[in-house]
């Protein structure tokens, strides 16, 4: 039985028990439209109490229902059910009350919440609103301001804060369901949420210039616009009017363009860490995790143990640079304190967990180490050779390197089936993905460790192959590579840069690289000079403005120029230096429209994908997505690359 009635005296408890989340699929909303029609006709019952086995209260729709005609019972129908019911109905919310959890929680007349649960409408990151009276029924119990933000950006709030909110009655002290009971004995006879006001904004302009705000940074995406005119409704239409608006807009979204590409990233980033070689495969526990080198990456990565639980013991070069590690991750986890992400007594156990040492020896009781220095291979295989020195016969060894060659640094060290890539990716402790990078000999035992070790971050793993730049750093290579071309072909930095932003990128390619410095690539193609088959296109735009002096934002120029801390302007000096080059080479430039622009350099991202493909780096092209995605902030409403090819294998 999915949905479950069973007895407290005269309380009725419906119990959903529908693994693994309790989804509001078809057998559950019929179950529960049975249960209020039992509960309503047997006298004997004076409240019901509405709860979920498992780990969690109901996580959301059943989204393999979104791609077919909806089958009724319909959840906003049986929302009505329950809450036009004569008997009080009490949510007892464990775990993630999200989606059609959390409408189907506000539909009852009582949310009785677990300390550690959670509410949220993350409809929209699947490119919908809320379908079932979320847009309508929030604004009836919290402020606009908070009904904005919740439906808007996805996120949930806590246990705590929606009590304080108003979403809630209380937090359980200690039984969350006995609680429930207890308030179902009390509970007067129920009025319909849908028959009170909603609290409209008390500051109208203010809330206009949140919405703004909010839209400004969603810019492309139609579900978010659509949850502010769904709130608008709310304050604005009686409430059945502004429930038959929200259902009109959710059915037209949900079969929209993006909302299946969100379900395709959704599904794909599922699928990421589904791995037939390490089936079965128990990884190695881990405990203390040991990291060399403290700087941008090092210190991230020590960062994200941490908040994660893991002890920490940082490696560096000298006492100063120990130092100056420590007081990188002491400022990481002082931010996630001031934001409120960690309680004071979180942030003194993660100190106390961490430590940082320029001795190799204090490496003795580390599981898994992640070698994070310089990018040079003779440097990294000293410190692979010192690590081995240090480290128990079990410990795993991983390399964060961006671009080297995994498979020799295993090789170098004396046991190979031990070592593997962790590619992170800058802020580490907050972005999403890592690369896992397979080199020949790695044990299914390191590579199971790996991959577990990232879901315990709460990362993305994507399995990599060996090869130069992985998945992630070839794809964006590819862009550059076209990016360069296209500016000596007729269009300028500052036009490329606004097309691919236009497109949905955060930041374009010219302004990424003013940002990391062009003398760091510069460098790179200096070494890379004398192994360059003369026969590729080179575009030497990079080198002269290196040449110039002009290292980007840190030197105030680069493709743009940054005057009084600006953002970066075009710059006339680049234009002419960028026309002469063109000249050089005899290009007749020719004008390229921002569709033209973003065309090629699609274009080159998915050959260069197809070739990732065919050489065994990437998995699949879903995982190629998956990555572009999480890495480089490819619009994630798009799908991904491949997805856009229409070679998605998911
Ligand atoms: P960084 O220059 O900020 O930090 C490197 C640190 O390693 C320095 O603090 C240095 O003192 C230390 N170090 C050097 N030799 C050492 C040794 N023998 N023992 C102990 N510590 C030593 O460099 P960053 O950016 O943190 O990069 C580190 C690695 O991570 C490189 O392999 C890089 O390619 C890779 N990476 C960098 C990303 C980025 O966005 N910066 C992203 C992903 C990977």
């Amino acid at each position: 039985m999915v949905v479950s009635l069973t007895r407290d005296a005269d309380i009725a408890i419906v119990t959903i028990d529908n693994p693994p989340v309790n989804a509001v699929g078809l057998a559950v909303r019929q179950g529960l439209w049975d249960a209020v029609e039992r509960t309503e006709a047997d006298e004997t019952i004076r409240a019901v109490v509405l709860a979920c086995a498992g780990r969690t209260f109901i996580a959301g729709a059943d989204v393999t229902e979104f791609d077919q005609a909806p089958v009724a019972p319909h959840l906003p129908d049986l929302l009505l059910l329950i809450e036009r019911a004569t008997k009080p109905w009490v949510a007892a919310v464990h775990g993630t009350a999200l989606g059609g959890g959390l409408e189907t929680a506000m539909a009852c007349h009582h949310r009785i919440m677990d300390a550690g649960a959670k509410l949220g409408l993350p409809e929209v990151t699947l490119g919908v609103i809320p379908g079932a009276g979320g847009t309508v029924r929030l604004p009836r119990l919290v402020a606009a301001e908070t009904a904005l933000q919740m439906i808007t950006t996805g996120k949930p709030i806590s246990a705590s804060e929606a009590v304080q909110a108003g979403l809630a009655d209380a937090v359980a002290v200690q039984d969350v369901l006995a609680e429930a009971i207890d308030l179902a004995r009390t509970a007067p006879a129920p009025t319909p949420l849908l028959d009170r006001a909603a609290q409209a904004p008390t500051d109208p302009v203010l809330w206009d210039a949140a919405a703004a705000k909010i839209l400004k940074k969603a810019a492309g995406q139609t579900a978010p616009k659509a949850a502010v005119q769904a709130l608008r409704n709310a304050y604005e239409m009686d409430a059945q009017a502004a429930l038959a608006a929200e259902r009109e807009t959710f059915l037209t979204l949900r079969s929209a363009p993006q909302s299946a590409a969100l379900r395709h990233i959704f599904f794909a980033e599922r699928a990421t860490a589904r791995v037939d070689r390490i089936k079965g495969v128990a990884p190695r526990p881990l405990n203390r995790i040991g990291i060399i080198g403290g700087g941008t990456m090092g210190a991230g990565i020590a960062a994200a143990c941490l908040l994660s639980g893991y002890s920490v013991q940082m490696i560096e070069r000298d006492a100063d640079a120990a130092e100056a590690g420590k007081a990188r991750v002491s400022g990481t986890l002082d931010g996630s304190l001031k934001r409120g992400l960690i309680s004071t007594e979180q942030h003194d156990s993660m100190t106390r967990a961490f430590a940082a040492s320029d001795s190799y020896s204090a490496l003795g009781d580390t599981d898994l180490v992640i070698e994070a220095v310089f990018e040079d291979m003779e440097v990294k295989k000293k410190v692979f050779a010192q690590i081995e020195a240090a480290v128990g016969p079990d410990a795993i060894i991983a390399t964060n390197t961006s671009y080297l060659d995994v498979n020799e640094i295993a090789a170098s060290t004396g046991t190979p089936s031990r070592v593997v890539g962790l590619h992170f990716f800058s802020p580490a402790h907050i972005m999403k993905l890592l690369e896992i990078v397979v080199p020949d000999g790695v044990s299914d035992q390191t590579l199971a460790t790996a991959v577990a070790f990232a879901k315990s971050l709460r990362k993305i793993p994507v399995l990599a192959g060996v090869c130069d730049g992985f998945i992630a750093n070839r794809i964006m290579s590819a862009y550059r590579r076209e990016a360069e071309y296209m500016i000596e072909d007729g269009a300028l930095p500052w036009e490329v840069d606004a097309a691919m932003v236009g497109f949905g990128l955060p930041m374009g390619i010219f302004q990424m690289g003013d940002l990391a410095g062009l003398d760091i690539s510069w460098a790179m193609r200096k070494r890379q000079a004398a192994t360059r088959d003369p026969a590729e296109r080179y575009v030497e735009i990079g080198d002269k403005l290196c040449e110039m002096g002009r290292f980007g934002r840190k030197t105030g120029r680069g493709y743009y120029l940054y005057e009084d801390g600006s953002k970066g302007t075009p710059d006339p000096e680049v234009e002419a230096l960028i026309l002469a080059e063109s000249a050089r080479k005899g290009i007749d430039r020719q004008p390229m429209t921002a569709e033209e622009i973003m065309r090629r350099i699609l274009g080159a991202m998915q050959a260069e994908g197809r070739k990732i493909l065919a050489e065994g780096i990437a998995r699949s092209a879903d995982d190629i997505d998956v990555v572009m995605v999480n890495a480089y902030g490819f619009p994630r409403w798009r799908g991904g690359p491949m997805y856009m090819a229409g070679s998605t294998d998911g």
